[in-house]
């Protein structure tokens, strides 16, 4: 049901950013609050035996449900962001993107080693964002318990990349 009305939603623009590449719009996902809250909802209840103590959702895109899905389940939030954005002392990685190259970085008190952390993007691709996002975290002493999607594109065999990290891995629209 909710699949059905994420897909529903999902804009495909052709050739955007580059030549080839279908882009997934889900601007007009945001336009609907009663499917947002159901997508943060669809979260909440799949995450219900998944140990959680900090959230951490990758820029830009990864902010929107990250900060309502750690709010609704009452953990901290963790922005992890492209290059040059945070102020305090940071981590990075540099990563592929189906359409480019890219560096993330987060503060180095993001959490506590030892710490849980469901790793939230809109959406799964190569897997290389949440791939380099994992390696940061495993270097700041972090366990990955999982990862939340709304939406993946199979036919780039994100999944498979990311299983050997964690095999919890909830996508909401596949
Ligand atoms: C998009 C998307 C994911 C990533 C997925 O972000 O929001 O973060 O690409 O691709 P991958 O699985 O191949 O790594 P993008 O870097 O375009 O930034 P944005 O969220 O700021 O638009
Ligand atoms: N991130 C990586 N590939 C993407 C795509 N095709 N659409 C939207 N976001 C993306």
């Amino acid at each position: 049901m909710i699949e059905q009305q994420i897909k529903a939603a999902i804009r495909d623009i052709p050739d955007f950013p580059k030549p080839g590449i279908v882009f997934k719009d889900i601007t007009p996902i945001l336009k609907d609050p009663l499917l947002c809250e159901k997508i943060v909802d669809a979260f909440a209840e799949k995450l219900s035996t998944t140990p959680i103590d900090v959230i951490a959702g990758v820029e830009s895109r990864g902010f929107l449900f990250g900060l309502s899905l750690a709010c609704k389940l009452g953990v901290p939030f963790i922005p992890v962001r492209k290059a040059g954005k945070l102020p305090y002392t940071i981590k990075q990685r540099a990563y592929k993107l189906e359409y480019g190259t890219a560096i993330i970085e987060m503060h180095i008190d993001a959490f506590e080693p030892g710490q849980h952390v469901l790793i939230h993007d809109d959406l799964l691709a190569t897997g290389g964002t949440v791939t380099a996002a994992s390696e940061l975290i495993h270097e700041m002493g972090g366990i990955v318990s999982g990862f939340a999607f709304v939406v993946g594109l199979g036919f780039l065999n994100g999944k498979e990349r990311i299983a050997p990290i964690s095999d919890n891995i909830i996508v909401l629209a596949d």
